[in-house]
């Protein structure tokens, strides 16, 4: 008989249980949360276990402490939000430092108990906390991606929405680069149901947008006061693992390793993949034009940057 797929979701907090949630009800497969606070992980667990009999989904949901990663053997999909998030008067450094500390031990709990994971990092500082998941598990490529371009271009796509009038769903957005100010939202490539946005919204509508999308994290951490965003992260990181699981082969915006790629090689960066049974199948390279080259080029330059800190 066909046992069902398991999902360790490692970071029981906002995003981590929000997630649980969300893959209850795809019913992708049995859920395992993992927290320090190991009683936060198991009262999330028995509570989203408290939905089953109401929302009617059939996977497990289970949770424990990080004393004992064995709770995530074997996993098909580990998804990672272990860390703090930025505080007030806290540094993008001291973030780093933090949450590296956190990434290690995560990575190798996975390494020893999930060897065959495929593995969504959404902890930020993502570009260099990706990278560390890598260089710690020695996963191969293709099975350790970064969260931020789907998050970015869902952003993207419901701003155009608000605009035009019209579904999210049918707006193509793009977005490249590492998670940050810098981002590169190609608007070239974006549409409204095949016509180019420049066909739909005046130039300074765009360019407001281009802009707010760059600091959508940072407006909803101030309307929430404290905490940041999770709902749209939570549900970008469920859309990759949704993609792999069952061989979706979507094209999402994904934090992947380059070799050579956009002329970068050995750092992770976001750009358009496949994801597939096989992990990151494919990086698809779109033709960049100048000023698209020369973002691309200053966010690679951050992301060098911040990796850089890891001395991984
Ligand atoms: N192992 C497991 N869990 C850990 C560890 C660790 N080493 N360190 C911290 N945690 C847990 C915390 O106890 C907390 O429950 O990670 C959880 C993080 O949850 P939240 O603080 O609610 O943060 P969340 O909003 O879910 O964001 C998580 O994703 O988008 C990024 O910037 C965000 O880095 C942050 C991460």
């Amino acid at each position: 008989m066909a046992t069902r797929k398991k999902i360790a979701l490692i970071g029981a907090g906002q995003i981590g249980g929000t997630m649980a949630l969300m893959c209850g009800q795809r019913n992708l497969g049995d859920v395992v949360l993992v927290d320090i606070m190991e009683g936060v992980a198991k009262g999330k667990a028995l509570d989203l276990q408290q939905t089953r009999g109401v929302l009617g989904f059939d996977v497990d949901v289970t949770g424990g402490g990080t004393g004992d990663y064995a709770i995530i053997a074997d996993a098909d999909v580990c998804i990672v939000t272990a860390g703090v998030p930025r505080k007030p008067g806290m540094s993008r450094d001291d973030l780093l430092k933090v949450n590296l500390e956190a990434i290690t031990k995560v990575a190798q709990g996975i390494k020893r108990h999930a060897p065959n994971a495929f593995v969504v990092v959404v902890t930020n500082p993502l570009d260099s906390m990706v990278y560390a998941m890598y260089k710690i598990t020695g996963f191969p490529k293709g099975r350790v991606v970064g969260m931020a371009g789907v998050l970015d271009t869902a952003r993207f796509q419901y701003f155009v929405a608000e605009a035009a009038g019209c579904s999210p769903q049918d707006v193509v957005g793009s977005v490249l680069g590492g998670h940050g100010d810098d981002m590169v939202p190609l608007v070239r490539y974006c549409s409204v149901s095949g016509v180019p946005l420049t066909k739909v919204l005046d130039r300074s509508k765009i360019d407001a947008i281009v802009e707010r999308t760059r600091k959508g994290g940072g407006e909803i951490v101030s309307l929430l006061g404290t905490g940041s965003a999770f709902y749209a992260p939570a549900a970008a990181a469920v859309a990759m693992a949704e993609s792999y699981l069952r061989d979706q082969k979507r094209t999402f915006p994904c934090s992947a390793l380059l070799d050579g790629q956009y002329g970068v090689k050995g750092l992770f960066v976001g750009v358009p993949v496949v994801l597939g049974a096989g992990g990151v199948e494919r990086i698809v390279e779109l033709e960049l034009d100048d000023q698209e080259r020369a973002m691309l080029a200053r966010s690679v330059e951050s992301v060098r940057r911040s990796v850089a800190e890891t001395k991984l």
